[in-house]
């Protein structure tokens, strides 16, 4: 993936840096992002659009993996940022990050983080329903301050990976429904409303997707919204907004497509349809995550205990599991690892990797191929950036890992790991008196 080689004493390296240099210095479990790759993809989307000669804006949708030294390479390489709650909003502000490039998505912001929104002067509010049309209403009509806003419908596609399904009616929590009315009656509740300025509209498919055509789907279905929506009303939107879901390489099942491949499927859609419509194309905003994180992300972990149960399988276990990473439990998710300080020897073993949280479930690769494991060998399992550190948690009161970025032979920590310190902080001795039953 990305930058990674092997290096003279056999170990892996990751943007020039040996990894299990990095295990030493920085400990284990360990986040280890190559800004290299999230760069070139960045660049990858972004050029693309720059080629085609369509204005754009690239939001990295920052639930993946967020902290401030990620939105700061955010910033310098010209993205815009999609938060969906306060607190990543208040990350990006303190990383110093352009407001105006921000934009709030989320099925139920609150009055607060609104408010937080229109004080910090966003780009633009994605507003998901009904209700956060009055709370957008009463906020900036109290404060006379103008707010620029997509409306995010569902349009009844619905893509993963190879496939993608249509139906008349997305059974989803967000956005409004594009095939019942609903998202005609907002439009109606918004369009001349004196401070919420309609750029258009957002839909997002699904994750993971691997093929172009639910993109295409989605963009007709949206477009054909907007045309009506100029012949009944002479409105005409500015923006289209396609969301994410831009597939990545976990295992060597996964064939995802080149950025510049997602982008020019989805732009001859969209510019078919402006021109069958008679539409000015639209600026084209877009939402990767996975995509843009992903594979930059390796987790580094010293293997512990090992068990072998006979005729069955040997588990090695690591030193972090579910609570830096909770994908393969949550959604049966895949990945691939090797044993760092053995990069160069082949994988003819079999380890089922497991965690050392107290959960027979909490397993991260079932049946690896993997170098023969000793207990102290540091294991690099691939393909962690997004979705990893942003869903960890402190179940079994575990401090999550540390991360550490490198680029070009240079390393640093972006987050610290978290100390025993850290966890009790919130904590409060018991004041209570004993009751009587
Ligand atoms: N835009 C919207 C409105 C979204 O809901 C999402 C993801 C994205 C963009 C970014 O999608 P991406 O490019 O990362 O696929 N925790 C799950 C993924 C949840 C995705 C939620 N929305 C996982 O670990 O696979």
């Amino acid at each position: 993936y990305g930058t990674q080689q092997i290096n003279e004493n056999g170990h892996l390296t990751i943007g020039g840096v040996d990894s299990v240099e990095l295990a030493k210095k920085y400990g284990t479990p360990l986040f280890v992002y190559d800004l290299q790759l999230i760069r070139e993809r960045a660049r990858g989307f972004i050029e693309t659009f720059k080629k085609l000669g369509i204005k754009a804006e690239v939001a990295y949708a920052s639930k993946a993996f967020s902290c401030i030294a990620i939105y700061q390479l955010a910033k310098e390489e010209n993205l815009s940022l999609d938060v969906v709650s306060g607190g990543e909003l208040f990350t990006a502000i303190q990383a110093g990050f352009p407001t105006e490039r921000i934009h709030f998505h989320g099925n139920n912001k609150s009055y607060s983080e609104l408010e937080f929104a229109f004080d910090s002067k966003i780009g633009c509010i994605v507003v998901d329903n009904f209700y956060e049309i009055e709370l957008l209403k009463e906020i900036s009509e109290e404060r006379k301050q103008k707010m620029r806003i997509l409306l995010r419908v569902t349009p009844g596609v619905e893509a993963h990976t190879h496939d993608f399904i249509t139906t008349g009616q997305a059974d989803s929590k967000f956005g409004f429904d594009l095939n019942n009315g609903q998202a005609d009656r907002a439009f109606l509740e918004v369009k001349d409303h004196e401070y919420l300025e309609l750029l258009g509209l957002h839909c997002h498919i699904g994750s993971q997707i691997f093929e172009t055509d639910g993109f295409g789907l989605a963009a007709e279905k949206l477009m054909k919204k907007q045309g009506e929506w100029k012949e009944q009303y002479q409105f005409e939107s500015t923006v289209l907004n396609l969301g994410g879901g831009f597939g990545i390489r976990y295992t060597e099942e996964d064939t995802p497509l080149e950025p510049h491949v997602y982008v020019e499927g989805m732009i001859k859609t969209v510019q078919e349809y402006a021109a069958k419509l008679k539409l000015t194309m639209p600026e084209i905003w877009i939402e990767p995550g996975r995509s843009l994180v992903g594979d930059a992300g390796t987790s580094l972990y010293t293997v512990g205990s090992r068990k072998n149960v006979p005729n069955i399988r040997d588990y090695i276990a690591v030193d972090g599991g579910m609570s830096d990473n909770i994908r393969p439990a949550l959604y049966d998710a895949k990945y691939e690892a090797v044993v760092a300080n053995k990069a160069n020897e082949e994988r003819l073993s079999t380890y089922t990797v497991a965690g050392k949280l107290c959960e027979s479930g909490d397993k991260l690769i079932v049946d690896a191929p993997l170098q023969q494991v000793e207990s102290g060998d540091i294991l690099a399992v691939f393909c962690t950036g997004a979705y990893g550190y942003s869903m960890a948690s402190n179940y079994n009161r575990i401090p999550r890992p540390a991360v550490v970025f490198v680029e070009s032979g240079q390393h640093q920590l972006a987050i610290n790991r978290e100390s025993y310190e850290n966890i009790i902080q919130n904590d409060l001795p018991l004041s209570l008196k004993k009751g009587e039953y």
